[in-house]
């Protein structure tokens, strides 16, 4: 898939079939996310591959918009070190987006859960994993293979686009 296809056609999928995801393909995943641009290159991410049915399951206990993920065979958890760079939100954002392409790309489907910076979903999270306290849980990527489908969306607004001055 070419690159903008895959933006432009990229969508929050939240059905998933039984269908397990293949290591290579995680593998891959995996690469992407650490394949995003970072300040300064300091990489402030780890990536935490969420495959344990138990695990997945008692998330949606403290995550009030995470229902897919009984239905999902995997997630990674993108976290970020702040001791590491300041710009720990936004690298760890390019990652995570870097993960939803490149899962569309290998014709996954996958949705991006909120956590930081609630903490009422980053403290359980980090109990539920055993995350560090100087490492914070930023992003869930959940993800499967599709069982629902979705036309692009077309979000192009000319009305936000502002040439040399506001
Ligand atoms: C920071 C962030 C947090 C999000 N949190 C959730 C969430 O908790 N649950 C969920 O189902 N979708 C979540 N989403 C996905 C959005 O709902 C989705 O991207 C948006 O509705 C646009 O749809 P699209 O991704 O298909 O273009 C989140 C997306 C972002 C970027």
């Amino acid at each position: 898939m070419e690159t903008l296809q895959a933006i432009f056609t990229r969508r929050s999928i939240r059905h998933y079939t039984k269908d397990p995801v293949s290591a290579e393909t995680v593998q891959k995943l995996l690469e992407a996310g650490m394949s995003g641009p970072s300040a300064c290159d300091f990489q402030p991410w780890h990536l935490v591959v969420i495959d344990d049915r138990k695990i997945l399951d008692e998330i949606p206990t403290f995550h009030a918009h995470a229902s897919m993920l009984p239905e999902a065979p995997m997630a990674i958890l993108v976290c970020g070190e702040p001791d590491v760079s300041r710009y720990w939100q936004q690298d760890c954002g390019a990652a995570a987006e870097n993960i939803l392409l490149a899962a569309h790309d290998l014709g996954l489907g996958a949705v991006w859960l909120g956590l930081y910076p609630r903490e009422n979903r980053t403290v359980p999270m980090r109990k539920l994993l055993n995350i560090p306290e100087n490492v914070s849980p930023m992003a869930l990527i959940v993800m499967g293979h599709p069982n629902e489908q979705k036309p692009p969306q077309g979000k192009f607004t000319e009305e936000k686009v502002h040439r040399n001055r506001w």
